[in-house]
């Protein structure tokens, strides 16, 4: 099979095509033939070599495909999914490669009326986001939802279930066209991260701060992010793009009886990454599948230019998700 070898760790230049040996399903694995994968911020950092694949995962980079089912393991016969069905999947590792090995509890199908390749951007937006915003905060219909980063792959996808949901949605984006981009997706306030005080804009709100946080920039964000919660806030941190180790004012959180959560998708157990995807089919796919959220692709790639895809995700002039074709 044809995979993205990473020489050493360093930068995007590491990466390149090779052919290596196939992988084979274990028990209740199944193999999909991939027909893209798509590019996520941990990508970056584990081709620098800050983000080790979990034990017992692949070490090819990757953490979600689309594709058609080609090999059942043992223990799958007569189980949901037979050879050539088309789905998409969450991975602990292994997507940026022709075949992946993935428990069957992390397969989905492609949602009704989502071609191929799109549905590879969806896995690890539409998990990250109803995991986190909706199962972990309890986001209600009716409350506030300041999601950082509108416009990055997890940002677009946020905006728009939110929204959908009954959400009245702020965002933060560093420039014009991708704020305005944002407010197309749904979001009724957008913030500029570089100008603009977002724990200002919050105070304004109606209930003097907002309801739900998503997090990605980490401890330089805490304190402001806290500032910026309403009473019975919850905020829910996934990223660390300002830095790991922040201060959190304890009378402001316990004054606010607020909640601040930090959770990661890929190091969970089998078992809660099923639980995951089963949640997102009941509950996301059927706002796909009617047009309501979609995936936002900024561009798509053949596999053998992953060096160029991890040059622009570096660069962080994209809007959505960067997709990887085989
Ligand atoms: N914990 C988990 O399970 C999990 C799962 C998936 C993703 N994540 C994390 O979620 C974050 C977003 O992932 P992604 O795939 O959407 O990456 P992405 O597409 O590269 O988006 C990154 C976003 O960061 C924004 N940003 C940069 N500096 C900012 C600042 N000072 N204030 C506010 N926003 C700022 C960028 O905004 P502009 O483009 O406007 O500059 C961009 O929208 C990453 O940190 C990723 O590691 C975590």
């Amino acid at each position: 099979m044809r995979a993205v070898h990473a020489e050493g760790t360093g930068g995007p230049e590491v990466l390149s095509v090779r052919e290596v040996d196939d992988v084979r399903p274990g028990p209740g694995e199944l193999v999909i033939e991939v027909a893209a994968t798509a590019v996520n911020r941990a990508d970056t950092l584990q081709r620098q070599g800050f983000y080790p694949p979990p034990k017992g995962a692949s070490d090819i980079i990757g953490l979600e495909c689309s594709g058609r089912v080609a090999e059942l393991g043992e223990g799958l016969d007569g189980a949901a999914w037979a050879v050539d069905d088309e789905v998409c999947a969450l991975l602990a590792g292994g997507g940026y490669a022709s075949r992946v090995a993935v428990p069957a509890g992390q397969v989905m199908p492609v949602p009704d009326g989502v071609d191929l390749v799109t549905a590879a951007a969806l896995p690890e937006v539409a998990c990250t986001v109803w995991s986190n915003v909706f199962m972990v905060a309890g986001l209600q219909p009716g409350e506030s939802f300041l999601v950082h980063g509108g416009a990055g792959g997890i940002g677009t996808f946020a905006i728009q279930l939110a929204a959908a949901l009954g959400s009245r949605v702020l965002t933060t984006g560093g420039t014009a066209e991708k704020r305005a981009f944002c407010a197309e997706l749904g979001a009724a306030v957008t913030i500029d991260y570089h100008d603009e005080d977002f724990v200002e804009v919050a105070r304004g709100e109606p209930a003097g701060g907002v309801d739900v946080i998503l997090d990605n920039m980490g401890a330089s964000y805490l304190g402001r992010n806290v500032d910026a919660l309403a009473t019975e806030g919850r905020l829910v941190v996934i990223g660390m793009q300002g830095g790991v180790k922040g201060e959190l004012n304890l009378a402001t959180l316990l004054n606010k009886r607020a909640a601040v959560i930090a959770t990661s998708l890929r190091g969970r157990p089998t078992e809660g990454k099923a639980a995951i995807c089963a949640a997102v089919v009941e509950h996301v796919w059927p706002l796909v599948a009617d047009g309501s959220v979609r995936a936002i692709i900024d561009r798509t790639l053949p596999l053998e230019e992953v060096a160029e895809a991890h040059r622009v995700m570096g660069e962080g002039t994209h809007t959505g998700k960067i997709v990887l074709t085989l």
